[in-house]
């Protein structure tokens, strides 16, 4: 079997990362400057290997069946999962593969028995993927508290130990980093609030898992999702990691069951309780490629190597006239993505002629994220959004922030 090339031994962790390092990996860059990659990232060459190696030598099912190629897809796709548990240091929790973060998050608003009276608790930042779920919930009598920013856009704790104190918060559910701003939030912070008023933690590491390290453990949180093709991984792949077992199942099926009598059925145990039919086997694996790949560059370079990059996007940007950014003020708790404005411009016909002038591409709009737009007073056309990844180098941010100056010039 062909195998996947290995980026073992990692360098050291001192060692700055230099986006070169990667950049042949990713042939998708060449000819354009891509920084819309908290929409979606680029997969490097091994994870596209892994994908075509499914297709190509082992297609199969998974699970109980025991020719060749099946056992060969159910030890990978167990593998995988084992890796990406690893990467976010859950080996001891239940790690399921998911379609996106998106639908993590609804398995956790569906698979906890709510009763009227309990409260869950977000927060202004969230995008509507961490949003709508909840305010569903209103039809079972779920409140749901809304917690607000300060001007440098962090999380006002205090409104949320006070929402907490209130009483009646089953759970609080928040973003890791904004996709809006790039700030991030204090999850330690937060998971140690909720312990001490009895409230479970959600983490919604879409934004942030591809660019710091993130560690359940560390954090203490009750679950945590992700997307897998922000984090170098195929599209329709994403995790909800959960400390146990505790969620009804929203999907029943074939493979979730351990077995099925004439009253009912004993679910499976671990994440195949939670993976009801043939799920996303050849994606599933080559995310779990992509998390090696990712370790092997270290998430604490990608993440220096980002927090200069997002320096120089800022300061960039700041010193054009007529361009207002909105961006995490402190470099400690931001990531690197950064909305902005052009006078007299809208953000979409920023983003068109970014394209098409320039090779450019960003994201331009309400990002999903209407309450966080409305109380910036940007809902009437939004912002544009340009974000980073580890292959972005300085040059490119420099290409943006010239292309920007040139239509704030009009030329
Ligand atoms: N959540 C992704 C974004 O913010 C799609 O662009």
């Amino acid at each position: 079997m062909k195998t996947v090339r290995s980026r073992e031994p990692a360098p050291p962790a001192g060692a700055e990362f230099t986006p070169e390092e990667i950049r042949k990996d990713f042939p998708i860059l060449g000819g354009i400057v891509y920084l819309d990659n908290a929409s979606t990232g680029f997969s490097p060459e091994p994870v596209v290997e892994a994908l075509v190696d499914f297709e190509h030598r082992y297609r199969s099912n998974v699970g109980r069946r025991v020719h060749r190629l099946a056992q060969m897809a159910t030890q990978r796709y167990e593998h995988a999962h084992e890796k990406v548990a690893r990467f976010i240091g859950g080996e001891a929790g239940v790690t399921v593969f998911t379609k996106n973060a998106t639908e993590a998050i609804n398995m956790v608003a569906q698979g906890l028995s709510w009763k009227p009276g309990d409260r869950v608790a977000t927060t202004v930042l969230e995008h509507h993927s961490n949003l709508l779920p909840w305010r569903a919930l209103a039809k079972q009598g779920v409140a749901l508290d809304m917690i607000g920013i300060d001007a440098d856009y962090a999380l006002d704790l205090a409104a949320l130990e006070d929402t907490l104190a209130g009483g009646g918060v089953r759970l609080v559910t928040v973003t890791h980093a904004s996709n809006v701003l790039g700030v991030t939030t204090p999850v330690a912070e937060i998971a140690r609030l909720c312990r001490e008023h009895g409230a479970m933690l959600l983490v919604d590491g879409a934004q942030s898992l591809p660019h710091m390290p993130v560690d359940v453990a560390q954090i203490d949180c009750d679950f945590l999702c992700f997307s897998g093709h922000k984090l170098f991984g195929p599209t329709g792949t994403g995790v909800l990691w959960m400390r146990e077992a505790i969620l009804e199942p929203t999907d029943l099926g074939g493979g979730m069951v351990e077995s099925v009598t004439a009253e009912g059925f004993v679910p499976a145990e671990g994440y195949r309780r939670y993976e009801a039919g043939t799920q996303n086997i050849g994606g599933g694996i080559a995310l779990g490629v992509a998390v090696d790949y990712l370790s092997a560059i270290g998430m604490e370079r990608i993440r220096r190597h980002e927090e200069h990059l997002t320096a120089r996007l800022i300061r960039g940007l700041s010193a054009l006239d007529g361009v207002g950014v909105y961006a995490g003020r402190r470099p400690d708790a931001r990531i690197g993505i950064v909305s902005f404005t052009v006078d007299g411009t809208h953000p979409q016909e920023v983003a068109r002629v970014l394209d098409e002038d320039a090779d450019i591409q960003v994201r331009s709009g309400l990002h999903c994220c209407r309450p966080l737009m409305e109380h910036l007073g940007l809902l009437e056309g939004g912002t544009v959004r340009a974000s980073v990844a580890a292959y972005t180098t300085e040059e490119e941010i420099d290409l943006l922030v010239a292309a920007v100056d040139d239509i704030g010039r009009g030329c």
